[in-house]
């Protein structure tokens, strides 16, 4: 007879934040079959009671899994934390006081999941997320794999899509990735662009479907970066396509799929930069980041991403010295 499986072998995901990513991100999970229990957790009892009742009553149509609220104790034995936690921004709030405040949210909730020593991957969604990943993994003490951001795997989905519609041609025969901050610096890295194996720069010229596809690349390039200022003017806030993302990424840990995602990590001498947590091609596994891909980047793409690297540490920096002091 096949042995019960054991609770370590359950799929467990905790999700902090049951606002509308956490919850998205929920339901996107719960029909990914991925998971075997999911546990919700926010500072508002009465949202986190409402989110989970209309989401088991889906349980019939999704593959099993429990859902269920919980509280700070099932960071113990969770294989994946994910934070989508975070205040929104209030009239006449700077975008500086707004990033102390997350910050605060963020690092006491990454120093609990430290403290009930869990031995999973945790996974920060709360924007701005390189800056959050970053006071998460100090204020946690863990090994750097271990704390990771969502990063550009929303950005380069919205990239990869882009360009599908743009060349004709499947989403799936279409790897491209944006790198750097998730955030007005981030850019296209062109260099790893490729339509079914073939490197975009020859690409290009034999697909003959456009005869100004240099333009056309800044033109997707600047769609991508604009995406979701153009959603939050339309309906005030993304949702659908970063829980997704986020599902994408808890597959890549939760399988140990040696993904490669450009998720958001600490950079320590990579590429020329140190000290601060940004996004480049990583394997990701169950122990969360295991390798760093150093892609040969073409000059323009370095200094693009030495320039995400500088806002970024500027960013944190401004946190220095606050009581939420992450150094
Ligand atoms: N990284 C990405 O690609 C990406 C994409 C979209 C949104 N986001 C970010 O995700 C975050 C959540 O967005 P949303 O639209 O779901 O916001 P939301 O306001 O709907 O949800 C946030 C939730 O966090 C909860 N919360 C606040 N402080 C908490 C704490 N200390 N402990 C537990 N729960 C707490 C709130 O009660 C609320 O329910 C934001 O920071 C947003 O900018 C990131």
């Amino acid at each position: 007879m096949k042995k019960k499986e054991s609770s370590e072998q359950r799929r467990k995901v905790v999700i902090v934040g049951a606002g509308s990513v956490g919850a998205t991100y929920c339901y996107a999970l719960a029909q990914s079959g991925l998971a075997d229990e999911i546990v919700l957790l926010d500072r508002n009892n009465d949202l986190v009671q409402g989110q989970v009742l209309d989401l088991v009553h889906g349980q019939p149509f999704f593959p099993t899994v429990i859902i269920r609220s919980g509280s700070e104790k099932d960071y113990t034995d969770a294989n994946v934390i994910v934070i989508t936690a975070g205040a929104a921004q209030r009239p006449g709030e700077t975008r500086l006081q707004l990033l102390r405040k997350n910050a605060e949210i963020v690092g006491n909730i990454a120093e609990d999941i430290a403290s009930h020593e869990s031995k999973g991957v945790m996974l920060i969604v709360s924007n701005p997320v390189d800056v959050l990943s970053y006071v998460a993994l100090k204020r946690s003490g863990w090994d750097r794999n271990r704390v990771i951001g969502s990063g550009t795997v929303l950005d380069s989905s919205r990239f990869r899509h882009l360009l599908s519609s743009y060349c004709g041609v499947d989403v799936h025969n279409v790897h491209a990735y944006i790198l750097g901050e998730h955030g007005d610096s981030e850019f296209a890295a062109w260099s790893m662009t490729n339509v079914a194996g073939i490197n975009i720069d020859e690409y290009c010229p034999i697909c003959g479907k456009c005869s100004d596809w240099k333009k056309q690349r800044k033109n997707i390039e600047k769609q991508v970066r604009e995406s979701a200022y153009h959603i939050i003017n339309y309906k005030g806030s993304t949702q659908f396509a970063v829980g997704l993302a986020v599902v994408r990424i808890t597959g890549a840990i939760l399988r140990s799929q040696n993904s490669v995602l450009t998720v958001s990590t600490f950079i320590d001498g990579e590429f020329g930069i140190k000290d601060v947590c940004l996004s480049v091609p990583c394997v990701v596994s169950d122990r969360g980041v295991i390798r760093i891909i150093e892609s040969p980047l073409a000059a323009e793409e370095l200094a693009s991403l030495s320039n995400s690297a500088d806002i970024l540490s500027k960013a944190i920096d401004s946190l220095k010295g606050d009581a939420r002091d992450v150094s």
